[in-house]
């Protein structure tokens, strides 16, 4: 894993972005994994005021909340609508339906991965180190399934949602060995709350303790911090 450590979320934003060009000028981004949370939003910021054009290409998201639809304001699919897709329209764009029977939306999800080999996959990370929502304990061979929320993650989350009752207790979520068959792969992690989970994923070994620790088992996995993310390394030895 290559770390690059930036002064703030925009110089994150800015450093995925020329890697992203990179691939995308070479002809090679023709299916884009993305994510939602607060964190890559600085990056679709950049996207959509560049000139990429996207509308070649097909977009692939990591996860949706159970239970509510592409229209709920804190719906996933909305997201991606508000910070890109509204700008930069995609020759298709794929989120898990919320409320599709899991079984076979989630079969129906890993033939759409099957049949789109990702490129480049964006991550960000959980404070207790969940990629996708694959909370701790989430198999390395796990596929698109059903997932359940770690208490930490729905109290994360309850800030988007008017009571803490109201977030979703499930989600259809991108399975780890999904996520690693991507070719390559950026996660960005930004603020002290990440420091814990960063620092395991650099320092220990792979555990499904920390599901972010299955990207070690990958070839080409950037991750850009910021300094308070970093704030437990050794920076010395990066
Ligand atoms: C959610 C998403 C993850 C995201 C995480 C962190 O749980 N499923 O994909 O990485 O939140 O969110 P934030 O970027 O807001 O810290």
């Amino acid at each position: 894993m290559k770390l690059h450590i930036v002064k703030d979320k925009q110089a994150g934003a800015n450093l995925g972005y020329d890697i992203v060009r990179e691939i995308y000028d070479r002809g090679e981004l023709n299916v884009f994994g993305l994510a939602t949370g607060s964190t890559p939003i600085t990056f679709y910021e950049k996207l959509r005021n560049s000139d990429m054009d996207f509308t070649d290409t097909v977009a692939i998201n990591l996860d949706e909340y159970m239970g509510i639809g592409h229209d709920h304001p804190q719906s996933y699919d909305y997201f991606m609508r508000q910070n890109l897709f509204n700008e930069k329209p995609f020759k298709k764009t794929y989120l898990p339906d919320g409320l599709e029977e899991a079984e076979k939306e989630c079969a129906s999800y890993n033939k759409i991965i099957e049949e789109n080999p990702i490129d480049v996959q964006i991550l960000g990370i959980g404070t207790n180190g969940h990629i996708g929502f694959n909370e701790p304990g989430a198999s390395f061979d796990s596929l698109t399934e059903k997932v359940a929320l770690a208490p930490e993650t729905i109290e994360a989350n309850a800030r988007f949602f008017e009571n803490k009752e109201d977030v979703p207790k499930f989600a259809y979520s991108m399975g780890i060995k999904s996520i690693l068959s991507a070719k390559k792969i950026i996660l960005f992690a930004y603020g002290e709350a990440k420091a814990d989970a960063i620092f395991g994923m650099f320092e220990e070994a792979a555990t499904t303790d920390l599901p972010a620790s299955a990207l070690k088992n990958h070839p080409d996995v950037t991750v850009i911090v910021d300094d308070a993310a970093a704030s437990k390394l050794d920076k010395s030895k990066y």
